[in-house]
């Protein structure tokens, strides 16, 4: 590489770095290191087929998830949330959201924050329970992220649910592993059941990020 192609590169780099970063300005629950997770394996996991993401809030993961699919130039991100929030944004919750309180819903933000990045196109909403949504879809995906109902229950609902649209060597994602919050839900459920699945093996691991591929 020359210098002149370094410095060229260099500019494109710092571009594709900041529009990413701003991602984190969208309010929401997701790290640096869990969101350029998501980009990357939505951007190169060698897998055809779509992005499904259990649990919208805001926005904020899916523009990670809609970035890597837009890069990769495979498939949309199904975005599935009723957008009600969960029982820790209502009033008095441990994440108490004035939207949930004010309108009952984190929709009009969701579609917002998407838009502010140009990320409309690539993203479609199914505003549904994520149970629900997934008995009525029937396409294939090749990543799932789960960041919806973080009971113990609502987490193997959704897995056992979304697991028989994720192809072979396709991903399955859960976010709040070992968050103090949900060491009795999504943890519970991660360690008792999908660390000893014979279907599932473990990857990687980024903060509370824990990324599985589906295996035969
Ligand atoms: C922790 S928030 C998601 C955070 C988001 N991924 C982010 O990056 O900020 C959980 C979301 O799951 C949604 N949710 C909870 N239970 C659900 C269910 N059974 N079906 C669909 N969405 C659900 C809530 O409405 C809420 O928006």
């Amino acid at each position: 590489m020359t210098p002149q192609e370094f410095l060229s590169q260099l500019t494109l780099n710092i571009e594709r770095f900041e529009k990413v970063a701003a991602f984190l300005s969208v309010p929401g629950y997701l790290s640096w290191h869990e969101g350029f997770t998501l980009l990357s394996l939505a951007e190169v996991w060698p897998v055809e087929g779509d992005i499904v993401e259990i649990g919208s809030f805001k926005g904020k993961s899916t523009c990670f998830l809609a970035q890597g699919a837009l890069r990769s130039g495979r498939g949309k991100v199904h975005a599935v949330d009723h957008f009600r929030g969960s029982p820790e944004h209502q009033k008095g919750g441990h994440e108490e959201t004035a939207e949930i309180v004010e309108s009952g819903s984190t929709y009009e933000q969701f579609r917002a924050n998407l838009a502010a990045f140009g990320l409309s196109e690539v993203v479609e909403a199914i505003v549904s329970g994520s149970q629900e949504a997934a008995a009525a879809w029937s396409g294939s995906a090749r990543m799932v992220f789960i960041d919806g109902d973080h009971s113990c229950q609502g987490t193997k609902g959704d897995f056992e649910a979304w697991f028989p649209h994720v192809t072979e060597t396709g991903l399955i994602c859960f976010h709040d592993y070992q968050n103090s919050h949900y060491l009795d839900g999504v943890t519970r459920f991660i360690e008792e059941e999908v660390n000893v699945h014979p279907n599932m093996r473990f990857l990687h691991r980024a903060n509370s990020l824990m990324t599985y591929m589906k295996v035969a």
